[in-house]
């Protein structure tokens, strides 16, 4: 997993320059649009950029919403885009769409986020307002920590991953690449999330899970149900 420390993500420095497209226009997408706008980045918008069924002439916020990255790209020249998306493999497939294209993946911390000593954070991060790393923590590339969540000391989240609003990891809790945490939901100290798992909103996690996994509940249970 590559890291940066967070002293040297752009948006965290408000020293950001060029265009700005966020990927997703819809509800995380105008989250994302929100916090640029506290991180004061928000006149560095573009656009938006959602899938190919998007209809010609759609707007957001006032701002052109475009099918995918290439059009935006030929436009403003080298971009950089902002993971608006939920979904973790979505933001996985539009981050290799970016690379393809040359654009850099923006990591964005909201003002309002603590983020202390020690945490390494991967490109293209978006971390919501009052979200709490409180030191040693590594996060991936294309990680979403949204609003609320707490990433206790010495917990790692791996690529892609998304953890909910108000999600709480304990300490040395492990969440492998592409799995998504619901809101609420709480990882106990040093349990081990296995990759593309779903947490479902408010379950706890008490023991490690396999990959592909979906759980959950009190304490959280495999679901009959696939994945979303
Ligand atoms: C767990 C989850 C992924 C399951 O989704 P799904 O596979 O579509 O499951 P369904 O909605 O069909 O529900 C299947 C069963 O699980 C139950 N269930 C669903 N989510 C649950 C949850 N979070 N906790 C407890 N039970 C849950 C349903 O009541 C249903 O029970 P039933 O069969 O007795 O009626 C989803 O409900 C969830 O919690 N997603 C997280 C959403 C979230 O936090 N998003 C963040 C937005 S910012």
């Amino acid at each position: 997993m590559s890291g940066q420390e967070v002293d040297e993500v752009p948006g965290d420095r408000h020293d950001h320059d060029g265009p700005i497209v966020i990927a997703g226009a819809g509800g995380m997408g105008r989250e994302a649009h929100a916090w640029l706008g506290d991180l004061g980045l928000a006149s560095h918008v573009v656009g938006f950029a959602a899938g190919p069924d998007t209809p010609p002439g759609t707007t957001q916020l006032d701002l052109p919403v475009y099918r995918g990255l290439a059009a935006p790209h030929a436009r403003f020249g080298p971009l950089h885009i902002v993971l608006g998306i939920g979904l973790p493999a979505v933001r996985r497939r539009v981050a290799e769409e970016a690379e393809a294209l040359g654009c850099r993946l923006l990591s964005i911390v909201h003002p309002r986020a603590h983020v202390g000593p020690g945490v390494t954070l991967g490109e293209g991060v978006v971390v919501g307002p009052d979200a709490i790393m409180p030191r040693d923590n590594r996060i991936g590339t294309g990680v979403i920590v949204n609003y609320h969540a707490t990433v206790s000391h010495d917990a790692e989240i791996g690529d892609f991953a998304f953890i909910g609003p108000s999600a709480v990891l304990g300490g040395h809790a492990t969440v492998a690449e592409d799995a998504y945490v619901g809101m609420n939901a709480s990882v106990l100290p040093m349990v081990a999330i296995g990759r593309g798992v779903t947490v479902g909103a408010g379950a706890v996690v008490t023991r490690d899970l396999d990959d592909g996994l979906t759980v959950a509940g009190v304490p959280a249970r495999e679901l009959h149900t696939p994945p979303q």
